[in-house]
């Protein structure tokens, strides 16, 4: 039975779901990283497939979902929410790019969003009068840290952010000094969704520009081999 943002049947999506947030990107991960891929959903061009892994190693052959989130907090809760309610998906793991806040990271660092600040109010609304905790599955979080000790990866708090072109006046540098490693807009949301189902969620996120360190933009080569990179511990996690 279709959800209203998802036209594939019952059992279509495996336990795991990639989320990046661009939909042709997931149409191309699951080209690279899926055996036999079947595409699941297709309604407003929100491209999801599900196939077996085709990487090396212990978890190849295991079925596993890609599909995209779109941009922004509501975005991501709409299709949370209808796999995990309608879809039996018990983990998703975003997927993305994040603009680098703290001088630590940089341009093609990979980032694991342990806990997520927000500027939206999704989560303001789910416990009364209570700022939420939006964080990441622990077990999933584990898992890609480990798989990314040799590149590494990041872990820490993040931002996720209702604005791409507008920052608060005084925002940025308290976020500096409060330790925040980088800025993207699905995290805290997709965490809050995965709290109220009893769900996993993680986010694994590529630095593609940085707010305070100008002048270091990716060559497309240096893109796609970090984005590999965070899928590779995306995978790690999915199947922790
Ligand atoms: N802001 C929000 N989201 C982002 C950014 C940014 O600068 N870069 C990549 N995703």
């Amino acid at each position: 039975m279709a959800t209203p943002h998802i036209n594939a049947e019952q059992g279509d999506f495996a336990g795991a779901v990639l989320m990046p947030g661009d939909p042709k990107r997931a149409a191309r991960m699951a080209e690279v990283i899926l055996d036999t891929p079947t595409q699941v959903n297709d309604v407003r061009g929100m491209l999801g497939f599900t196939g077996t892994y085709c990487g090396e190693g212990p978890h190849y052959g295991k079925p596993l979902s890609i599909m995209g989130s779109g941009m922004g907090s509501p975005s991501i809760a709409i299709y949370a929410t209808e796999l995990f309610r309608f879809y039996g998906v018990d983990r998703i793991i975003r997927v993305g790019t994040a603009g680098g806040i703290s001088p630590l990271v940089d341009v093609g660092s990979v980032i694991i969003g342990v806990g997520a600040h927000t500027t939206s109010s999704m989560n303001e609304l789910r416990i009364p009068g209570t700022h939420f905790s939006a964080s990441a599955d622990l077990a999933m979080a584990a898992a890609a840290f480990q798989a990314g000790k040799d590149i590494g990866v990041f872990a820490g708090s993040i931002i996720t952010s209702d604005h791409f072109y507008f920052t608060i006046h005084g925002q940025l540098d308290a976020m500096i000094a409060h330790g925040v490693l980088a800025v993207e807009m699905e995290c805290a949301s997709l965490y809050g969704v995965a709290a109220e189902y009893g769900k996993r969620a993680l986010g694994v996120l590529t630095v593609s520009d940085h707010l305070t360190k100008h002048g270091h933009d990716m060559s497309a080569e240096q893109r796609e081999t970090s984005f590999q990179e965070a899928t590779r511990l995306a995978v790690a996690a999915a199947f922790c």
